[in-house]
């Protein structure tokens, strides 16, 4: 068995999700990279080299989750690392969207990280160590006009990690570990088609992130495992402030919105010159 066990990436196809599970693969872990669409994820694995592995994994599927833990276990000796990271954004009111639209994104986002949770900790509850590592958002921390819908599963997220986290310690678990990031807008392909998308704009309204940026802290919790961390951290405080008060972050909100406007059409420009 090598000194890292295995590590499950979900929604390891694109975006955040490749760039993570590209960093642990080069760290020396045993990557499964799963996605729901397993063209994706083998790309991903040509990238990573010969210890990753794919996997079809839709995230709402729990039985599916659990197997994909098994195999990580049965190919690497033991699962040390499984990184929630799938997720997808539905923007607008959540009065223009229909129930299905509202369903579909709690399933992946929040249930879809509940059964991540679950799968890693029937494997690691035994051995009685691990990292479970949740990609939230700062959508988790505060009220985001335009993403309601999102905001909802990502406050789930963020629930269920620290109490789950505060759980196990209750258990005496005190080497399972639990990690969530909240990273502000990120430019990948969840975002690549919004920059006309009103509602989308405080995706748009701080500093806008690379993967990298964001694998980078991933792989800091990864050595320091950390309960939240915020990217950049002063949108996380600014969060916090809003979220601590809701009459402060009400009136704020319209201004911060339309901030985020200005930079989707600065960012759609600059592309238009450069592409
Ligand atoms: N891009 C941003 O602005 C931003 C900001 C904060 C947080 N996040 C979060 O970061 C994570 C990664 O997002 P990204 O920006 O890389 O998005 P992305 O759309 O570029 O990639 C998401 C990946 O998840 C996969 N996926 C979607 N639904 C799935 C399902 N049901 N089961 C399994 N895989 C599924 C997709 O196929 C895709 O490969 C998400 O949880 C997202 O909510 C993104």
């Amino acid at each position: 068995m090598s000194a890292l066990g295995g590590a499950v990436v979900t929604g390891a196809g694109q975006g955040l999700g490749r760039e993570i599970a590209l960093r642990l693969a080069r760290r020396g872990y045993a990557v499964h990279v799963t996605d729901r669409d397993l063209r994706l994820a083998k790309e991903t694995v040509d990238l990573a080299g010969e210890r990753a592995w794919a996997s079809a994994l839709d995230v709402r599927d729990y039985e599916g989750c659990r197997t994909a833990a098994e195999q990580a276990v049965e190919r690497a000796g033991r699962l040390d690392l499984w990184v929630n990271n799938a997720g997808i954004l539905i923007t607008g009111p959540m009065w223009d969207r229909p129930m299905d639209v509202w369903e579909q994104v709690l399933e992946v986002n929040a249930i879809g990280t509940l059964h991540g949770v679950g799968a890693a900790l029937e494997q690691m509850r035994p051995t009685k160590r691990g990292h479970i590592v949740n990609i939230a958002s700062l959508a988790g921390l505060s009220a985001v006009p335009g993403e309601a819908v999102y905001a909802a599963s990502k406050h789930a997220v963020v629930g269920l990690s620290g109490s789950t986290l505060a759980d196990l310690r209750r258990a005496g678990l005190k080497d399972i570990h639990i990690s969530v990031i909240c990273p502000d807008g990120m430019w990948t392909p969840m975002l690549y088609d919004r920059l006309e998308e009103d509602e989308a704009a405080m995706s748009f309204s701080g500093t806008l992130l690379q993967p990298s940026q964001v694998a980078d802290l991933v792989e800091r919790v990864v050595d320091k495992p950390r309960p939240i961390t915020s990217a950049p951290s002063w949108r996380g405080g600014l969060a916090r402030v809003g979220s601590a008060s809701p009459a402060f972050a009400l009136a704020a909100l319209p201004a911060v919105h339309k901030m985020g406007r200005v930079q989707q059409r600065r960012l759609a420009k600059k592309l238009n010159r450069t592409g």
